[in-house]
């Protein structure tokens, strides 16, 4: 798999935001919309604040920029603080000129999930797929909350969150009692399906996680080990993150 490893995370960042704004900006010119596939979590917030950046600073215009999310909590109300609406307002989208129509975030509320899930697919299949799909890792090896025992053909669904990712989510809720025990999610075929796939990962505490991902048997114990069976996948990774890999 594809490794490119700075040393900060800091670095990482701008490198991954500006490859965004340089599709984002490709596609315009050829009068085309951008789709994009954005993570939620600790990892991507120096991207974000990057693109925010681009946007206030260098004219990086976010009008024909499509958004798919890849999870959210289930059930969650979009208003919650601890929503995954609200955190894309917070980090990104209160601060750049994307159309409200054009930002997708599964529906925490949704009361036919099953319905919700497959039309969720198809939005992505219609605007002709995912351009850049960004990811981070979680300790359990999830990515989206794809979680240890998800097929390599999963699609958007609803998923029962680990117990290792519900305590990782403890602090944000004031306690792992809070944490929902479900998400919907984007499945490892929808990801699959995004025509470039980063996974970024920061910080000694992603180490481990990274080497099982990069370096053990493809196997659903480690949900991202499957990205090794893609050709347009990478891992964008901090010195620290990197440590353990042979
Ligand atoms: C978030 C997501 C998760 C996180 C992962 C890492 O939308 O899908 O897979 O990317 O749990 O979280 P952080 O970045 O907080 O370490």
């Amino acid at each position: 798999i594809p490794l490119q490893v700075f040393e900060t995370s800091e670095q990482a960042s701008l490198a991954v935001a500006a490859r965004i704004a340089r599709l984002v900006f490709e596609k315009k010119e050829k009068g085309e919309k951008a789709i994009l596939g954005f993570a939620t979590g600790a990892t991507p917030i120096p991207v974000y604040r990057e693109l925010v950046r681009l946007h206030q600073e260098e004219n990086l215009s976010f009008k024909h920029v499509v958004t798919f999310n890849l999870d959210e909590y289930y059930p969650m109300q979009p208003a919650a603080d601890q929503s995954y609406v609200a955190f894309m307002r917070r980090h990104l989208f209160d601060h750049v000129d994307i159309l409200e129509e054009n930002i997708h975030i599964p529906d925490g509320t949704a009361q036919y999930v099953h319905r919700f899930c497959i039309e969720y697919e198809e939005q992505i299949s219609t605007y002709g797929g995912l351009d850049i799909q960004l990811l981070g890792i979680g300790r359990t090896g999830h990515i989206g909350f794809n979680e240890p025992g998800s097929a390599p053909n999963s699609g958007t669904r609803l998923v029962t969150l680990d117990d290792l990712t519900r305590r990782d989510a403890s602090a944000y809720f004031g306690g792992k009692e809070n944490v929902p025990q479900k998400a919907i999610t984007m499945g490892i075929g929808t990801i699959f399906k995004a025509k470039e796939i980063i996974l970024m990962a920061w910080g000694a505490n992603k180490a481990d996680i990274v080497k099982q991902a990069v370096e053990s048997d493809v196997s659903t114990e480690v949900p991202a080990s499957y990205l090794q069976l893609s050709n347009h996948a990478e891992f964008v990774l901090d010195r620290e993150a990197s440590s353990l890999l042979t």
